[in-house]
C-alpha cells in the first residue's frame, strides 16, 4: 500500500479538552492508509491488514476448517477468516461486544475467565488447525506491568492452543517487544515444529508488537 499523499494530510486543530496525545492519535488515524484503506474495503479494523499480510506470507488461513479468534473485537480479524477461508467455523471471544459477522460465534467474555476455554470448545464443535490471539492487555503505562500483562495473555492463549489444536495447526500471536521471553518460547518449542517471530508492514514502526508464529502443533501424545 501506498504511504504517499503527506500533502494531502489532514490536521487537527487542537480542541480545549483534548490532550496533546489524543490530539496526535487523531491526527495520526486521520492520515493513515490503513485506516483509509479499511474503511473502502469495509473492514472493522487496521488490524485487519496485519492478518491479512502475515497470511499472504505463511499462508495461516489455507484450508483451514475451524478458527479460534481471542480478543476478536471489532471483529477485522474474523472478517479476513470469513474472506479467505469462507466455509470454516469461527468462534471468538472478547471483553468488549462485537456486532455480528455472519456465521460467527461470538462469546463477550474475559478469555481468562475459568469457563472461557470449554465454551469456545463445545462451540467450534472440533479442534481447531488455527488459535489467533490479538488479545492485549489494558495499558497501565509501566511498562513492565503492561508487558507482564500481555505475555500472560499469550501465555494462556498458548495453553489454550496445545490443549485444543490438531496436529499440524497453528498458534498466531501477538507479543511485545520484539518476541517472547524464553520461558514462553520453550513452551512453544516444546510443542510446535517452527516458531517465529513476524511483523508485517501494517504493524506501526514505531509499536513494540510484534506476533509469533507457532507453526505444526505436535499434537497431545507427543508434545
Ligand atoms: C487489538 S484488539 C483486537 C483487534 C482484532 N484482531 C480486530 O482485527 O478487530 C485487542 C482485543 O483484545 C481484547 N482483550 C484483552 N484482554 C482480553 C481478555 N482477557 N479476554 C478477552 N479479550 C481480551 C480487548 O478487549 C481488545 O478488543
Amino acid at each position: 500500500m501506498s504511504r504517499s499523499g503527506k500533502d494531502r494530510d489532514t490536521r487537527v486543530k487542537t480542541a480545549k479538552k483534548r490532550t496533546a496525545s489524543s490530539t496526535r492519535w487523531l491526527q495520526r488515524q486521520l492520515n493513515d492508509p490503513y485506516v483509509k484503506q479499511a474503511k473502502a474495503d469495509g473492514y472493522r479494523s487496521r488490524a485487519a491488514y496485519k492478518l491479512s499480510e502475515l497470511d499472504d506470507k505463511y499462508s495461516l488461513l489455507k484450508g483451514v476448517t475451524r478458527v479460534v479468534d481471542l480478543g476478536i473485537a471489532p471483529g477485522g480479524w474474523a472478517q479476513v477468516v470469513r474472506k479467505r477461508a469462507p466455509k470454516a467455523a469461527i468462534v471468538g471471544i472478547d471483553l468488549l461486544p462485537t456486532e455480528p459477522i455472519d456465521g460467527v460465534t461470538i462469546f463477550e467474555m474475559d478469555f481468562l475467565d475459568d469457563a472461557a476455554p470449554a465454551l469456545l470448545e463445545e462451540a467450534l464443535g472440533g479442534p481447531p488447525e488455527l488459535v489467533l490471539s490479538d488479545m492485549a492487555a489494558n495499558t497501565v503505562g509501566h511498562k513492565q506491568t503492561d508487558h507482564l500483562r500481555t505475555m500472560g495473555l499469550v501465555e494462556a492463549g498458548a495453553w489454550f492452543a496445545i490443549e485444543t489444536l490438531a496436529p499440524g495447526g497453528t498458534y498466531l500471536a501477538k507479543v511485545l517487544a520484539g518476541g517472547t521471553d524464553t520461558a514462553l518460547l520453550t513452551l512453544l518449542k516444546t510443542h510446535f515444529r517452527s516458531v517465529k517471530h513476524a511483523k508485517p508492514p501494517a504493524s506501526r514502526k514505531d509499536s513494540s508488537e510484534w506476533y509469533v508464529i507457532a507453526a505444526g502443533f505436535k499434537g497431545r501424545a507427543e508434545g
